[in-house]
């Protein structure tokens, strides 16, 4: 199933073990319940170096279990939106990078992004940006467990419409974190292909304005959406056992909240309830909000954190 996801949709990734070295690059600074420091990923190979930089949050805890995520406009942007009090105060990490850091989010983004020095991949399905991203994501997930105030175990894949649908990706893949939360990913994310409604996106939308993201072949399914070897409700239940979690807004209409529901529902026929599969839909539109993140605080205090 991951394979076709792949094959079809996000384009399969090159064979890479670059060298990784994270470097702090500050001491941490107190914030509210916590701590906030910043490190640099070295990524290197022979073609080169790559640096992304990191913003790490943890609460004043032993170890603690972290959220980590790629974001739209930076680690100084997240400080400045994210309700990082709530997370620290309920015994969460916050791990974070720039998704643009890995790879700028435009057709040609490729030239300046993480890909340049890595191999190049199959040319019979090559990645998109959206698997260049879920590779940074799950490089940050490895670069994190060495980390000793972090719970390696509990590192948990977040990430708000395009980065949820990186971070599904990426979980699919590596087995390392231990649930993902995927907020209004829609469509190519959390929503089914097979549930169509007026005003929700579909491929020939999602291609036509970011086709870069994917692999090329996947724009042939455009107006075929139904004949897509595959739906979103697979790359849920392909998580399973490990816990998955699609947070929705009644407003959202182009990412699809009934097309999100129908795919949790499906996700836990298709798992068998080997995993917890969690839905909310709250009032409003698209945008990742203290609300939706109490919503995954509860979740994952009750399916991903242990002492
Ligand atoms: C666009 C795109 C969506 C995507 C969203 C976002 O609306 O069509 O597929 O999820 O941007 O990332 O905010």
């Amino acid at each position: 199933m991951i394979d076709d996801f792949g094959r079809y949709v996000y384009g399969i990734a090159p064979q890479a073990e670059p060298a990784v070295e994270l470097r702090a690059l500050d001491q941490p600074v107190t914030l509210g319940a916590g701590s906030r420091s910043r490190h640099e990923l070295i990524i290197s190979t022979e073609r080169g170096r790559h640096l992304v930089e990191l913003l790490l949050c943890l609460p004043n805890t032993d170890r603690s279990p972290v959220f980590s995520c790629l974001n739209f406009n930076g680690n100084d942007d997240v400080l400045a939106t994210f309700p990082i009090d709530l997370l620290l105060r309920n015994g969460y990490g916050l791990a974070t990078v720039h998704a643009d850091a890995f790879e700028p989010d435009r057709a040609d983004g490729a030239a300046e992004g993480v890909r340049r020095i890595l191999p190049d991949p199959p040319a019979e399905a090559p990645w998109g940006t959206i698997g260049v991203w879920a590779w940074g994501l799950s490089v940050v997930r490895r670069e994190l467990a060495n980390l000793p105030h972090i719970r390696s175990d509990q590192v948990i894949a977040i990430g708000h419409s395009r980065m949820g649908k990186a971070a599904l990706w990426s979980a699919a893949q590596d087995q390392g974190f231990a649930a993902v939360i995927s907020n209004a990913a829609g469509c190519s994310g959390d929503s089914l292909h097979t549930h169509r409604a007026e005003g929700t996106e579909d491929i020939a939308a999602i291609t036509g304005r970011f086709g870069y993201w994917f692999t090329p072949g996947y724009a042939d399914f455009a107006d075929r959406d139904d004949e897509l070897p595959v739906d979103q409700d697979e790359l849920l239940a392909s998580i399973a056992p490990r816990p998955v979690y699609v947070g929705s807004g009644s407003e959202d209409t182009w990412a699809d909240p009934d097309g999100e529901f129908l795919a949790v529902r499906s996700a836990r026929q298709r798992n068998g309830g080997s995993g917890p599969v969690g839905f909310h839909l709250r009032p409003g539109g698209h945008g990742l909000t203290a609300e939706d993140w109490r919503h995954y605080i509860a979740f994952c205090n009750t399916h991903v954190k242990r002492p």
